[in-house]
């Protein structure tokens, strides 16, 4: 019986993932890999058999039960298995259903931890999550849920909000937070394509994310509050 190990690749860019994490990738024998992993990082395991499992390789959310089958035969047969997952495996990740199944299998499992975006994010805008004595609450959310639950209208009430899986949300996020209060000129980050050659910073304000977002291809993190103020723009 071999091993699984779940890796937090961090935002996209191959060179942000931990010295651990490309250490035990380098050892893999079988990488079960998300849409959000590029060359580079798969150049990180030349010797691994490579098992893209992500959505834009074809493959639907709802076939998490597929992806830990997969990772349960894999440890069956292959000494070190990875599942290498985007930002950090603890956040947004589906990482507890991966451990369950292991788990139960009786296979024995490991984490590594990875940057998440939004910290790869407030990076690249170099604009803190918090700062002193105007935000000193953070939030990392999303509007998303499982297809079977209704979206969650609630929003929490942190001084910095952090949006995964937000993109096509904002509106009615942004339209959410004028409703309890927020003011218009709130600031808004939009970062796409964090940490990639692509990369897109976007500024704006609660009102204007009231108009929705462009049309985006890459994954998008939306970044809501006081703390994002320009420093520039004074
Ligand atoms: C399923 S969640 C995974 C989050 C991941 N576990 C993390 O810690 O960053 C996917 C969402 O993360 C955000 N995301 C991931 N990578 C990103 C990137 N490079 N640029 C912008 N947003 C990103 C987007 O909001 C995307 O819809």
């Amino acid at each position: 019986m071999g091993k699984v190990v779940l890796i937090g690749a961090g935002p996209g860019a191959a060179d942000l993932i931990t010295v651990r994490g490309a250490r035990i990738l380098a050892q893999a024998d079988v990488v079960l890999y998300d849409a959000l992993a590029g060359q580079e990082l798969l150049d990180l395991c030349p010797n691994a058999i490579k098992v893209p499992v992500g959505k834009r390789h074809g493959q639907r959310s709802t076939a998490q039960a597929a992806i830990n089958r997969l990772l349960v035969e894999y440890a069956q047969s292959h000494a070190l298995v990875v599942r290498l997952k985007g930002g950090d495996p603890m956040l947004f990740g589906r990482a507890d259903e991966e451990l369950a199944a292991l788990e139960r299998a009786g296979i024995d499992v490991a984490v590594v931890p990875g940057i998440t975006t939004a910290f790869a994010a407030a990076a690249a805008t170099l604009q803190p999550l918090t700062k002193r004595g105007i935000a000193r609450s953070v939030a990392f959310f999303t509007s998303s849920s499982a297809p079977e639950l209704p979206d969650t209208t609630q929003l929490p009430d942190s001084d910095t909000l952090i949006q995964y899986m937000g993109g096509q949300k904002a509106l009615q996020t942004a339209e959410l937070l004028l409703a309890q209060g927020r003011p218009p000129e709130l600031p808004v980050i939009i970062v796409e394509n964090c940490s990639l050659p692509d990369q897109r910073i976007e500024r704006l304000t609660l009102a204007g994310l009231t108009q929705g977002l462009s049309d985006r291809s890459g994954p998008v993190l939306v970044m809501i509050g006081a703390a994002f103020a320009d420093r520039t723009a004074n």
